[in-house]
């Protein structure tokens, strides 16, 4: 009895461990591990040209993060219609072309809509482009009144007075501190944002949101190796390209998928499968985005999948308090990026989402950047705060919280004027 009473609390113990295990903020504490190489297969052949990593390496990766990590898509689903709700040429005070454009998808006799909400400058006849999610509602990241106000779900924020997962009036503008608008417009870039919830809410229930469209007969819930909801938002960007490239007034060769931390997770996922991205921004990804999940510092793969259980595949499961048994770490995930533009960027206050793995993340994907001969991040050693490095990859980490500010916007703009535009 007492030897089966210690295996029953032995067992409970190990089934609790992504919840009671401590936060490593130490330096000092991260376990040594061998990052693993990008530029060697899994079955141990080293690449050494671009025609190799593009042939053998970059599928290998990109099916290991696809089937055990952010999951993959079922089917095809492309747009069915546009629908352009609003626009006008003279909004921001005469400074912007704005544009609300609805895109509809249907499938299984289910349908799915949501609003890209565009800025345009107005001077330049194909704008490059910033797209980027938001976490509360289109309207929020600007105070104007002209801005579409979703009915979808939302997480309720007593600041911004979100109540009853319902957005409404109170919160516009809530968010505009975190959209640095005018000076991407100034700089002759156009901005796009969505509204993550109107793709899939942002909560524990497969029954909402683009999964559904694609079930099988009888499927409630994505299999162990398809899509989680970082997957399904990265999807919405890569149809909001698919519109970009129909729209006369955007350059679709140069958008840049922007994202900050579930998003950001969500940018470089999207730019990882859909090579059309120009560039890609993570904005303190952290844990399951450009940090190294083997240094098991700050947030780890056992409490995002336990805190979060709908952001990555059921696959992803296996390696909670497990990442040793990880053949991959996030660095190889900003390898798939390569050659294109990529910014990494980390918050000093933000030890959650690990600055220092998310800079040696961008390090380590170097050498597949080196081999198409761009530049990356060349050191081991961080930069100093409010230091940025500008290559090909680009890194910073700027003083204060996790957060967007006028700060990564202004570092944003001068990496994707002498890197995409
Ligand atoms: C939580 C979560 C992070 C995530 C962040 C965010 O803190 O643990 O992984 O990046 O939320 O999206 O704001």
């Amino acid at each position: 009895m007492k030897l089966l009473t210690c295996f029953v609390c032995a067992f409970f113990i190990l089934s609790m461990s992504p919840l009671l295990s401590q936060t490593n903020y130490n330096e000092s504490q991260v376990p040594s591990f061998e990052v693993p190489d990008p530029l060697t297969t899994f079955k141990g052949k080293k690449i050494k040209s671009v025609k190799k990593w593009e042939k053998t390496r970059r599928p290998e990766l990109l099916h290991f993060f696809e089937n055990s990590v952010y999951g993959k898509i079922p089917k095809t689903l492309k747009i069915d219609s546009y629908n352009i709700l609003e626009q006008d040429n003279n909004a921001l005070n005469g400074k912007a072309k704005r544009k609300q454009v609805e895109l509809t998808f249907k499938n299984n006799g289910k349908t799915l809509s949501y609003t890209i909400l565009l800025y345009l400058p107005k001077n330049i006849a194909k704008a490059p482009v910033f797209l980027g999610y938001n976490f509360y509602g289109n309207h929020t990241i600007t105070e104007d009144k002209a801005v579409l106000i979703s009915s979808a779900w939302a997480n309720n924020n007593e600041s911004f007075q979100i109540e009853n997962n319902t957005l409404t009036e109170e919160s516009r503008g809530k968010r505009t501190n975190r959209w640095a608008v005018e000076k991407i417009l100034e700089a002759g870039y156009g901005l796009a944002t969505i509204y993550y919830g109107e793709v899939d809410p942002d909560k524990n229930d497969f029954s909402d949101g683009v999964h559904s469209l694609l079930y099988d007969r009888n499927q409630e819930q994505p299999k162990p190796d398809e899509w989680g909801s970082i997957a399904a938002w990265s999807w919405g960007m890569v149809r909001a390209l698919d519109y970009f490239e129909k729209d006369a007034d955007i350059d679709a060769s140069k958008v840049i998928a922007f994202g900050h931390s579930r998003l950001g997770k969500t940018s470089l996922w999207a730019g990882a499968t859909d090579q059309r991205f120009a560039g890609v921004i993570s904005n303190d990804s952290g844990c399951g985005g450009a940090a190294l999940s083997k240094r098991k510092f700050g947030e780890t793969v056992g409490r995002i999948n336990t805190s979060f259980p709908h952001w990555f595949c059921d696959n992803f499961n296996q390696y909670s308090d497990n990442e040793e048994a990880l053949a991959i770490d996030q660095h190889q995930l900003l390898a798939l990026i390569a050659p294109r533009p990529l910014y990494v960027a980390s918050a000093a206050e933000d030890q959650w989402a690990d600055p220092r793995g998310e800079f040696l993340s961008a390090h380590y994907a170097s050498s597949v950047y080196n081999l198409y001969g761009k530049k990356g991040i060349e050191t081991t050693d961080m930069p100093k705060i409010n230091e940025p490095v500008h290559n090909t990859v680009s890194y910073h980490i700027r003083t204060g919280k996790h957060d967007v500010t006028d700060y990564d916007w202004e570092n944003y703009i001068k990496w994707a004027n002498a890197f995409v535009k």
